[in-house]
């Protein structure tokens, strides 16, 4: 239930029912992201004016050259999310190996376990192109002390207890779910705090954006290749319109609000695509699936898929749910 201009603490306070049984750990899970976004978002509003922009000089497991908002939004996630009793470790892009977080004592209960991308859309940086963070939240599944990779991380994304992502763009929004549809917060940054903008959020059922790099056509699956010619017929509603910015959060967050479609494919370049499943494909899998969208791999739910490591790749369409099934037409027939 929501109230126009509710501010996040009273919508969670407002929505705690939601969780019977729950101490509340996810509500104050939910308020330190909210306090790192803050603190992030201010950082990234100076880029440009503080040292903060360019290359941190590191290389990622993933083979990026990390910017410095990468590694000091890592930071303060790490930081914030730690100590709190809440969260027994962490999966982060820019760490290669999943953190542990000690509790105070050594056979803790802390119950969750987090997977995030803490800067999304890295290369629009420098260029003054709205940038993200994304988030996806577990219960832990081994009972206590430091989490297991295999049972703790590597849970399918239907089990996935909260997700969402910030937006760091003409403002600032923090968007999330916990399985009761998706609200979408904005920041007042005179005040600090967040104010409910966008109460359920839904993805319209059809739409008219495609969002895709399309300079990597040559390299796409045959089904690919003709679903974007579909798009560009002139039938009916079409030519649709052609939008991608590189930021997975915004190119999303768009056809979200408008309706449209986001696919990152596999190419011969890139056999599994590039988007990382837990923290970047899952979450917007739980995020679009809440808001009555659709979010596959062009053949299963993305949400299904049982993963095996944890910086795995996997190809993505997302977004309004018929032109995620025309896509996964077009897979299908050129499979
Ligand atoms: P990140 O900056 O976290 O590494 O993610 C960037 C991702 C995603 O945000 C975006 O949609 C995609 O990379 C863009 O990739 P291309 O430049 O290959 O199109
Ligand atoms: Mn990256
Ligand atoms: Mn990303
Ligand atoms: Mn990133």
């Amino acid at each position: 239930m929501s109230k126009p201009n509710q501010t996040l603490g009273e919508f969670i306070i407002e929505n705690q029912s939601d969780f019977p049984g729950s101490s509340g750990e996810l509500s104050r899970l939910i308020n330190s992201i909210r306090l790192a976004a803050k603190v992030v978002n201010h950082e990234v509003n100076k880029a440009g004016l503080v040292d903060i922009i360019g290359a941190y000089g590191e290389t990622n497991i993933q083979g990026e050259d990390q910017q410095k908002l990468d590694v000091y939004a890592n930071n303060k996630f790490i930081q914030t999310l730690t100590n709190r009793e809440i969260v027994c470790g962490i999966a982060s892009e820019e760490n290669d190996d999943f953190i542990r977080i000690e509790g105070h004592k050594r056979d803790h209960k802390n119950k969750y376990v987090v997977l995030m991308d803490p800067l999304d859309g890295s290369s629009n940086i420098d260029v003054n192109v709205s940038v993200g963070t994304i988030f996806s939240i577990y219960q832990r599944v081994t009972p206590i002390g430091t989490p297991v990779q295999k049972e703790d991380f590597l849970q399918p994304g239907n089990m996935q207890v909260a997700a969402g992502y910030i937006i760091y763009g003409t403002s600032t929004m923090l968007v999330y779910t916990t399985g009761h549809g998706v609200n979408g917060f904005t920041l007042n940054p005179a005040l600090g705090s967040w104010y409910l903008s966008h109460p359920d959020m839904k993805f319209p059922e059809d739409g008219r954006i495609y969002s895709i790099n399309e300079g990597n056509y040559i390299h796409f699956p045959q089904g690919v290749k003709d679903y974007i010619k579909y798009c560009q017929e002139e039938q009916g509603d079409r030519p649709y319109t052609s939008r991608y910015i590189g930021s997975m959060v915004s190119d999303i967050h768009r056809n979200m609000i408008k309706g449209g479609i986001f696919m990152y494919p596999k190419s011969s370049k890139a056999n599994n695509g590039k988007l990382r499943l837990l923290y970047e494909c899952n979450p917007f899998a739980y995020l679009t699936e809440q808001a009555g969208g659709k979010a596959s791999d062009g053949f299963q739910r993305i949400m299904d898929i049982k993963p095996a490591e944890l910086h795995e790749r996997v190809p993505f369409f997302c977004g309004s749910r018929k032109m995620v099934e025309k896509a996964e037409e077009f897979m299908q027939k050129a499979e």
